[in-house]
């Protein structure tokens, strides 16, 4: 009785173990069902900027690469352990210069790279994934005219990054967001700003807080809350204007424009200088949309 019972036990747990991990198993986009399109290099430098690539992408400070590329290698320190942002520049043998669009689809909006592995979260395409697709094969065009840089990858110090990234495919599910789409109540400026910040800028990875599966809690969206990189706080978005941090929308956008430099000191620490700086390269009515879809957060 006892060994049917363990058998029966073992069992279920086997079939729980293959149940799950053929939920956390990958998938990837079928390179037919991909838009045609066109690029556009200059909407794919737009976000490059502000989606930020460069902050984490950048080569580490000793390494004598040029500090302007993306090849990767600067150690990014998260809770769960250091990680280098591998090469995304076009180099075909370290870098991402071989990659399919599909491939950059996959990694940029589902967190799965072409060999089928999960990325971790740090990278942040749970935003990422609510781009409009064409936007992202025009992200790729841009980078593939970047020059190449061979750098390869340095190995991550994360425990047991095998069962780790399986996990991974399991809460990609859970954490994955809908698609952005317009609010036909607001203006076009607004709308823009809403794509920017949820989207490409992943403003909400940092601002808005995580319950305790790391998901991001959108009903507390932008409110702020422990830093997500494991080090202090992140102030709320949430009625900058009501709280008199900005007088409008309109210095609103020139603290986003000129940071520390207009003597707006609230966005340098926490990695907010460098998003601040990705901001201040994007053409002004893109930074307006931003301010104006702040300062209507409530
Ligand atoms: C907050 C930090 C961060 C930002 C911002 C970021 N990345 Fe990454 N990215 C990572 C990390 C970390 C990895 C590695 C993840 C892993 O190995 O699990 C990664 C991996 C990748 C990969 C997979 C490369 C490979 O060789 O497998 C691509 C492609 C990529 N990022 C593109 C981008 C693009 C494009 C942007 C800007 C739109 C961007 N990343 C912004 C942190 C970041
Ligand atoms: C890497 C995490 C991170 C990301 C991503 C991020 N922020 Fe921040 N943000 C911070 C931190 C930390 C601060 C506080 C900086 C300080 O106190 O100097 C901040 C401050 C700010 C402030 C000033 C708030 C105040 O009270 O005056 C604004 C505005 C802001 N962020 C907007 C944005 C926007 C827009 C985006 C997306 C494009 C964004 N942030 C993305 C971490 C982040």
């Amino acid at each position: 009785m006892k060994t049917r019972l363990t058998v029966a036990i073992l069992l279920l747990a086997a079939l729980l173990g293959v149940g799950l991990f053929w939920a956390s198993s990958p998938t990837h986009v079928d390179a037919a069902a991909l838009p045609i399109h066109t690029p556009d290099l200059a909407n794919g430098e737009r976000l490059y900027h502000i989606g930020g690539c460069i902050s984490c992408h950048h080569p580490a400070d000793d390494s004598g690469a040029d500090m302007k590329l993306p090849s990767g290698g600067a150690p990014l320190v998260t809770p769960i352990g250091t990680l280098y942002p591998p090469n995304i520049t076009p180099d075909k043998a370290t870098g991402i210069g071989a990659w399919t669009d599909a491939n950059f689809v996959d990694a940029v909006q589902h967190g799965v790279s072409p060999v089928g592995a999960h990325y971790v979260p740090a990278f942040p395409y749970v935003s990422y994934g609510r781009m409009k697709t064409e936007d992202v094969l025009d992200l790729h065009a841009y980078l593939m005219t970047l020059p190449a840089v061979s750098a390869p990858r340095k190995e991550d110090d994360i425990p047991f990054p095998w069962v780790l990234r399986r996990g991974v495919g399991l809460w990609q599910k859970m954490a994955a967001l809908p698609q952005i789409t317009e609010d036909s109540s607001q203006s076009a400026i607004w709308n823009r700003g809403a794509y920017l910040v949820n989207g490409p800028g992943h403003c909400a990875e940092c601002h808005t807080p995580r319950n305790a599966m790391m998901i991001m809690d959108t009903d507390q969206a932008f409110a702020g809350g422990p830093h997500p990189e494991g080090r202090g706080q992140v102030p709320s978005l949430r009625d900058l204007i009501g709280r008199k941090k900005y007088k409008d929308a309109g210095e609103l956008a020139d603290a986003l424009k000129q940071g520390e430099e207009g003597f707006y000191n609230d966005l340098s620490k926490g990695g907010m200088a460098e998003v601040q700086h990705n901001i201040s390269l994007l053409p002004d009515e893109d930074i307006h949309a931003i301010a104006e879809y702040l300062s209507s957060l409530k």
